[in-house]
């Protein structure tokens, strides 16, 4: 059986992909080159749920039955509220920049995730967090490097970033790679439009 990685995801408008991209340039000049893995702008997504791999045959099916639940989602703001790091700046291993936990988002979230289980898709264990993974430290890095990586991460203040009007949803297929994934979209789920 043929099947692909797949996962659901909201795509951040270039605005604020550009904004992410100058955070990412004031910490990396704060630590040294070699700690962090970057993640180039333009992959920077909200995951809603990762469905790893799927048979390739269930897309079609997924992509009709999310689009009635998706729709019914009117269209929301969201803001960028901070970095940090999992599993704690003390011990960083993935860098993410959080997101205003808005109920529309929650909501939108447990939807996607009830309708997917319906589809007989477990449902995730972990609680929902919403973030943008902007960095993964390294394999190979000394202990100083990941503290020094945290005390930056940590006394970061990234100050205001512009809101967002979600509008969509996109199911990705993900290849992974020696080197960046490759994501590509095989459909955008379109929100209530608001006007
Ligand atoms: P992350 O940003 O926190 O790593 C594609 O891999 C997307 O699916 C990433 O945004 C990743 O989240 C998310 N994801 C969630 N659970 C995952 C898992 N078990 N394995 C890989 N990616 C996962």
């Amino acid at each position: 059986m043929k099947t692909i990685r797949a996962f659901i995801a909201i795509t951040l408008p270039q605005s604020i992909q550009h904004q992410l991209a100058e955070i990412r340039d004031t910490l990396q000049k704060e630590m040294e080159e070699t700690t962090v893995r970057w993640v180039n702008p333009a992959n920077i997504h909200l995951t809603l749920k990762f469905l790893g791999e799927i048979p390739e045959k269930d897309v079609t099916n997924i992509i009709l039955k999310l689009s009635g639940e998706i729709r019914l989602h009117p269209e929301f703001q969201l803001n960028i509220q901070g970095i940090g790091a999992f599993p704690s700046v003390q011990q960083p291993r993935v860098i993410w920049a959080g997101l205003q936990e808005a109920d529309a988002l929650m909501r939108l979230q447990r939807s996607i995730e009830s309708k997917m289980k319906e589809l007989g898709y477990d449902t995730e264990e972990r609680p929902f967090s919403a973030h943008v993974t902007i960095g993964r430290v390294k394999q190979h890095v000394t202990h100083q490097q990941i503290v020094n990586c945290g005390i930056v991460v940590a006394r970061q203040d990234i100050g205001g970033l512009d809101g967002f009007i979600v509008e969509s949803v996109e199911l990705y297929r993900s290849e992974l790679t020696r080197g960046a994934p490759i994501y590509t979209r095989l459909h955008t789920y379109r929100l209530k439009p608001r006007f």
